[in-house]
């Protein structure tokens, strides 16, 4: 079936925030102990307990940002459990997921040396449902005042002299749900009174975060818009892709047919729906787009699979993800104007991550090799398109993306093939070009819907170099294979 694309070089668009590239780890499952922490002492080979091959595999793929310590978790986290000598951390259970113990053995020092060893920034999820005020107030404080506090003499009693940065903090998370159960107007006053205190220290810039709706809680959005849109940088949205949409009865990550298949690549698409709904209600009390759209949980959400811990949320990721995550981003791309961060849940180990774990073994998932397909969309500067896609089911068939690298003049274009059987014919016109010199392609492409990444077979999905494009003055022409993520990039 023919694809048409179009785009001009010339014509450009907003600029795409390297933060939609951002992650999300939280005290959740194997997220934190197993996935990204290990301990000092354990033979996993380790940075002061950070594992190395989790640390290498990230940074492969630039990650801005990262997201912690909750969702969930975030309001039921006192953050003073989780600092100084480990055999003095408080213990309790994580009672959102699954009464385990939580050992504090990661705290906020071991969050700011993971985020350094990333080399990325800090997002701090502060916890608005069960703490105070001043929790909160201290927290920033510890984080980011270099000198003549409590809190200041307090972090470097516990080894760390300079603040650190803090460029992005959240007030509170889910708090119509649980967060707190509250209402708009409760959460929207409350939410005034907390941020207050969430202070810029000398050299500090806190950048402030709001919770936003779930899906398509409009109600949610125009309230708290109304009255708190004054006092915020930006405002969350929270939407998980699941079969039939329906969490009640979702269907398996790695054992599934067509039709479901089909569902997740539907309701992906349900993503643009949300963003240009939730865009217009913060138009009418922000014309100026200065609130961004931060969709700081998004990702695919199935059965945990069989065996372990259900409140674990560990399941697989198959192609079928790679393809879903690449909708996401052109999705989002074509909101930049709006949508300045995103976060996928989770990292390591729990929803649609891009790392697994088990034991010393590591895996990159199919989603991992999306996130290196498009890694050099980054901050560069979105090129709007038309898209005539062919139909797969009543779906596009194919969803396609481009941006300009300013600096290098580089043109990258991406494309995903949601077809669970048929190649796509692509033909891409680019105008503004006089002729294309070079060009490079790599592929994500799988034998059969369900196929993912083992311990036994970690390289099933892998990106490979593609050299079957036709070019003739600005067009490119080529065939895609059924279910399949490719970056193009042209000079
Ligand atoms: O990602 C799992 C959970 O989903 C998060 O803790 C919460 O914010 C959301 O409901």
């Amino acid at each position: 079936m023919l694809n048409k694309v179009e785009f001009d070089i010339s014509k450009k668009g907003g600029q795409i925030s390297k933060y939609i590239y951002g992650h999300f780890a939280e005290h959740l499952g194997r997220c934190i102990y197993d996935g990204f922490w290990v301990g000092r002492e354990s033979e996993i080979p380790n940075i002061n307990g950070i594992r190395k091959d989790v640390v290498n595999a990230l940074k492969k793929i630039k990650v801005p940002v990262l997201r912690w310590p909750g969702g969930c978790f975030a309001d039921e986290y006192h953050w003073m459990d989780g600092i100084g000598p480990k055999r003095d951390r408080k213990r309790c259970l994580n009672t959102h997921w699954g009464m385990v113990t939580e050992t504090h053995d990661f705290g906020t020092h071991e969050f700011f040396e993971l985020c350094e060893l990333l080399e990325c920034e800090a997002y701090v999820a502060g916890n608005m449902g069960s703490g105070t005020v001043k929790e909160m107030q201290d927290w920033v404080d510890y984080i980011s005042c270099a000198n003549g506090t409590s809190m200041s003499e307090l972090r470097k009693e516990n080894g760390r002299e300079e603040p650190w940065e803090l460029p992005f903090f959240g007030i509170g998370n889910e708090n119509w749900a649980c967060g707190g159960n509250m209402r708009p107007e409760y959460y929207a006053d409350l939410y005034r009174k907390y941020q207050t205190y969430v202070k810029n220290y000398p050299g500090s810039s806190v950048r402030k975060i709001a919770c936003g709706p779930n899906e398509d809680n409009y109600e949610w959005t125009d309230t708290v818009m109304k009255i708190a849109s004054k006092f915020m940088w930006g405002l969350s949205l929270h939407y998980y892709t699941m079969v039939n949409n329906n969490f009640h009865n979702m269907g398996n990550s790695d054992k599934f047919g067509e039709d479901d298949w089909h569902s997740i690549i539907k309701y992906t698409y349900l993503m643009d729906k949300y963003i240009n709904g939730h865009s217009k209600i913060m138009d009418k009390y922000d014309p100026e787009k200065k609130v961004a759209l931060v969709v700081d949980e998004w990702g695919t959400w199935y059965k945990a699979i069989a065996g372990t811990n259900r409140r674990f949320l560990h399941q697989q990721n198959t192609i079928r993800d790679a393809v879903s995550a690449s909708i996401h981003f052109n999705i989002f791309h074509a909101n930049c104007d709006r949508v300045k961060m995103a976060n996928l849940a989770q990292t390591v180990n729990v929803l649609q991550s891009v790392i697994l774990t088990y034991g010393e073994t590591m895996i990159k998932t199919p989603t991992y090799h999306v996130f290196d397909l498009y890694k050099e969309h980054q901050d560069n500067t979105h090129l709007p398109l038309t898209e005539n896609p062919g139909d797969y089911r009543g779906l596009p068939q194919t969803s396609s993306t481009a941006s300009i690298n300013e600096e290098t003049g580089v043109v990258y274009y991406s494309v995903s093939n949601a077809d669970s059987e048929n190649n796509a014919e692509m033909e891409v016109v680019i105008n503004g070009i006089n002729s294309i010199s070079e060009t490079t392609a790599h592929l994500l492409t799988a034998p059969e819907i369900t196929t993912h990444n083992t311990m036994e077979e970690p390289d099933n999905v892998h990106i490979v170099e593609f050299s079957g494009l036709n070019i003739s003055g600005g067009k490119i022409t080529f065939r895609l294979p059924p279910r399949s993520v490719m970056t193009i990039s042209i000079k």
